[in-house]
Order: structure tokens, then sequence, then C-alpha cells
């Protein structure tokens, strides 16, 4: 059949750098992306951006009131970045002084957005920017994931009780927003810029000193989650119940919970090539500003893959195997010690290596990101074009029950940059550690696949071989979200 052919043809160039090898086959046909070109009467509606923007700021199927102030994607994407520029971060050794490295990272990342309220096309001292296509997941039979307008906010993981606090019998929401610095803006621009018009994953490749940051805010009430006290506050266009997320959507306030990082650092280009770190709200600090009391929770920057200890342990504990993860031991919780409104964690990621207040137990921010990848095929319209590669075992919450085997798939610390993986008999193309790339790429091709026009194109052509007229009954793409690639 089309697809596994062309999959199988793929599969004999399972070489090093995903970049060339995609762009020749083996057998004199033309490379990949000219084919993609050669299909772009396929594209009239996409993108299918009302104000003349290449990408849509929020989703359209919750649209705000007449004359709401709305959220605008920063998406004027640099050609160039200064390749001479030199970071604060780099002269700070991150295993010795994680803390002192984390917070470098952190006021980079707030100077200028704290005063702009993180509109980073806005900021004076640097411009930020934002993923495209996470507007909307095209699932029209579930509530979607989609940005919101206020400040375009995507939903995240949900907690359940007792996750963030023992005072926390409800199920919460959690959403958030991430931007990136100019050579994060830089990389986002050479995959989604394409002159085809189809994002191009090979081009997922990221400069050192790439930064990353993202700001969780959860619906859970201070009554639950006194640590939340005094946190920043946002409106924000959301479900009213967690557990069905049923729409309509409701404006509500949501505080600032968690913040996470991650940089490129040539100094672990032998590992995952990134530090990946996070920080929770404090309502206990003493700063005297929400930025201020903000608490080091830890860093990573490989998931000690040998290192099979205590996997099945719950609740939060440090693993002194760990070589490649810092975690800072004063926030895991004693239990009966009378906290107050000061923040301390139930639980970190699997056996002791970093996850943030929001994740599931049994993964980690090096596990669930080195495994960003897309189907490595380019094509528009084949039924698993967009197909995200599934990012850990996310069913259980539970470290008691998880099985070796998953953990020896899932955990494994993987090259950084864009290459060819292979999991569960597919190829995928990599991209370095960016889950908003394939969670992109997957809305894109799950829009593409629902446009009329697009399928009476394909129809006219004889497309019938390729399944065409079946596409927009398939079951939709699974969605790349932090609770995996299943939903629960
Ligand atoms: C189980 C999966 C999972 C885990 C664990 C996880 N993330 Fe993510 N993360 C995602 C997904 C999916 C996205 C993309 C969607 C989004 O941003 O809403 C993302 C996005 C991000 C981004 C934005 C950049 C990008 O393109 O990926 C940053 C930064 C980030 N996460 C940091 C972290 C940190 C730090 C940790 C650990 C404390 C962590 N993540 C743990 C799934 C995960």
């Amino acid at each position: 059949m089309w697809v596994s052919t062309r999959v199988r043809a793929l599969g004999l160039v399972l070489v090093v750098s995903a970049g060339f090898a995609l762009a020749e086959e083996p057998g004199g046909q033309k490379p990949l992306r000219q084919q993609a070109a050669k299909d772009k009467e396929l594209r009239p509606c996409v993108p299918d951006c009302p104000t003349g923007a290449r990408f849509r700021s929020f989703d359209p199927a919750h649209p705000p009131p007449a004359g709401a102030q709305t959220f605008r994607l920063s998406q004027d994407y640099p050609e160039f970045y200064n390749p001479t520029e030199r970071f604060p971060w780099e002269t700070i050794d991150y295993a010795a002084e994680p803390e002192k490295y984390l917070r470098a990272v952190l006021a980079y990342c707030l100077e200028g957005n704290k005063d702009v309220d993180f509109r980073g096309q806005d900021n004076p001292k640097r411009k930020w920017y934002h993923a495209p296509w996470m507007h909307d997941d095209s699932d029209k039979n579930k509530a979607g994931a989609g940005r919101e307008y206020h400040h375009g906010l995507t939903r995240e993981r949900r907690s359940r009780p007792f996750e963030l606090h023992t005072l926390q019998t409800s199920t919460s929401q959690n959403w958030a927003v991430g931007m990136v610095n100019d050579r994060g803006g830089y990389t986002l621009g050479q995959v989604w810029d394409t002159s085809e018009e189809y994002p191009d994953p090979t081009r997922a490749t990221f400069p050192d000193h790439t930064v990353s940051f993202k700001l969780l805010f959860t619906a859970a009430p201070v009554t639950e989650v006194p640590y939340l006290n005094g946190s920043l506050e946002w409106t924000a266009n959301t479900y009213k119940d967690a557990a069905s997320y049923a729409p309509p959507r409701v404006d509500r306030t949501v505080r600032l919970l968690q913040l996470d990082v991650a940089v490129k650092d040539s100094r672990v280009a032998a590992r995952s090539g990134w530090i990946f770190g996070t920080f929770v709200y404090d309502g206990g600090a003493p700063g005297a500003s929400v930025w201020d009391r903000l608490a080091f929770v830890g860093l990573s920057w490989g998931d000690d893959d040998e290192v099979c200890d205590d996997f099945k342990k719950k609740g939060a504990f440090t693993n002194p195997k760990l070589k490649e993860t810092r975690l800072n031991a004063d926030l895991i919780e004693k239990p009966g010690h009378e906290y107050g409104a000061k923040a301390y964690l139930r639980h970190f990621g699997l056996g002791g290596r970093l996850n943030g207040p929001v994740d599931n137990p049994v993964s980690s921010c090096i596990s669930c990101h080195g495994r960003a990848a897309t189907y490595a095929k380019p094509l528009p319209l084949s039924d698993e074009s967009g197909l995200p590669m599934e990012t850990g075992l996310l069913t259980t919450t539970d470290p008691t029950g998880y099985p070796i085997a998953e953990f020896g798939r899932f955990f494994r610390t993987l090259r950084p940059n864009s290459h060819l993986e292979r999991d569960a008999d597919k190829l995928f193309v990599t991209t370095d550690y960016s889950l908003q790339i394939p969670a992109g790429i997957r809305n894109f091709y799950q829009h593409l696949r629902t446009q009329k026009p697009v399928i009476e194109r394909l129809e006219k052509r004889g497309a019938a071989k390729l399944k065409a007229d079946a596409l927009p009954g398939l079951k939709p793409l699974p969605h790349l979200e932090r609770d995996g690639t299943k939903r629960d």
C-alpha cells in the first residue's frame, strides 16, 4: 500500500542526520520536500487566518466578546540572530550551582516580559516568540485544548486530588503559555515559514542558548492549595469543569503555580543537549514580588538511563544514584508538618528524576521532551501525517506498578537535534526536545485533513488510493499533551 511502501523506503535510510537522510531517497526518487511542494494545490485553506497574519492567535471555536482585547501570537520570526551574543549563565557551573544557573536564566526570561504582561512582541529589551498552530486541536468531538483568547494559554495536564497539597480535594485544570527567545524564534521560523507552507520538522535544530520558558497557571483555589497565596492572577477562558472539560468555556481566575525553563547548552551536548529546570510559586516565601517568591525545584540534563533504582518508589525523594539531576531537597514534603502558606512538593518524577508539581510522577522533563517527534513522512494527508511519537506510559500516575520494560523505552536520553528515531515500528523525525513543534504539526495536519476543498481536490486527482475520501471520517490524531499522547 502507498503509505507503508513509503515508510519502508524511509526505513532504508535510517542514517545519522535526518536533514540529509530525508532529502534523498534511495532509488533516484524525488526528495520528499519537493514532493510536498508539488502538492501546493492541496493547501487552499492552510493557513485560514482572518487577520492577514500567517498563523492564528487563538481558537476561533471559543471567540472573545466584541471589543475584547485579545492575545496576539508573536510570530514575526527572525531570519537572523547574533551568533556572538553572550549569556549570563554560560559561566555558571550548572551541576555545582544549579540554583544559581537557573535563577540567571529566570532573570533573562522575566526581563522586560513581566512589565508587558508577557506580550513577547512588545518587550522593549528583547523580543520573544510563540509557537504556531497551538490555537486549535481540531477535535470537534471533544472540547479542545487550544489557545484561549486572553493570554494564549493552552490546556495542560490537570492536577489530581492531593497531587499539589494535602488539602486539595478537587481535580484542577491547569493552563500555560510559553515563549522562546530569538534563537528559538529563528528555529520556529525555519520549521514553519517554508515556501511549501508545510512544516518541515527536519529543520528543528535549535542553536545553543535557545531559551524557552513556560508559565503554568492553575484553577485550584487557594483554600485547597494555600501556597498559591499572593500569586500572579490572570483571567483565563477555560472550562467550568476539570473532569469533563465540557464547553462552553468560561472566564475564571487562574494563579501562577509553576514556571518551566529549557536552555540549549553546549556543555551537555553529549547528553540531552538541554538543561530543563523548574520553579514552584511559594506564597510563604519572604520575597517582595511574585517573581522573588518562586522556589527552585531542580534542573536536569539527562535521564541517567542506567539507573533503575527506586523507580517504583512513591512520593518526593532524592535519589543519590542520579548524576544528571539536581533537586531542591528543602521542598520535599515532611509528613505532619504545619506548612501554612509555605510551598512543598508531594512528588517529583520517576525514581527521583525532575518533574514539576503539575506533572505526572511517572515521567520526567527529559523523558517526555526527548520523545518530541513527528511521523517521518512529510507528504500531506496520509493516515498518519502529523502523528506524534508517544511520550510515556502516562495512563497511570502510580510508580509502584511501573513496568521495567517501559522504563527502558521511555527513560532513554536521546541525542539532541533532528534525527530519525524508530518507535513502535514507525519512523519519526525528532524535533530537538521541543514538544510545541510536533504538537503544532499534529494540529496542522488534523486541520488539513478535515478541509472539504482539500479532500475534493484529492479526489479529483484520483486520490481514492490515498484513502482521501476516508480521511475526514478517520479517528482524530492522538493529542500531544502534557498528559501524553493518549487522553485519559
Ligand atoms: C509527560 C510529558 C511532559 C513532561 C513530563 C514535561 N513536559 Fe514540558 N511540554 C510537554 C508538552 C506536550 C509540551 C508542548 C505543549 C505545550 O506547551 O502546551 C511541553 C512544552 C514545554 C516547554 C515549551 C517548549 C517546547 O516546545 O517544548 C517547556 C519549556 C517545557 N515544556 C518545560 C518542561 C519542564 C521544565 C519539565 C519538567 C519540570 C517538563 N516540561 C515536563 C510535555 C511534557
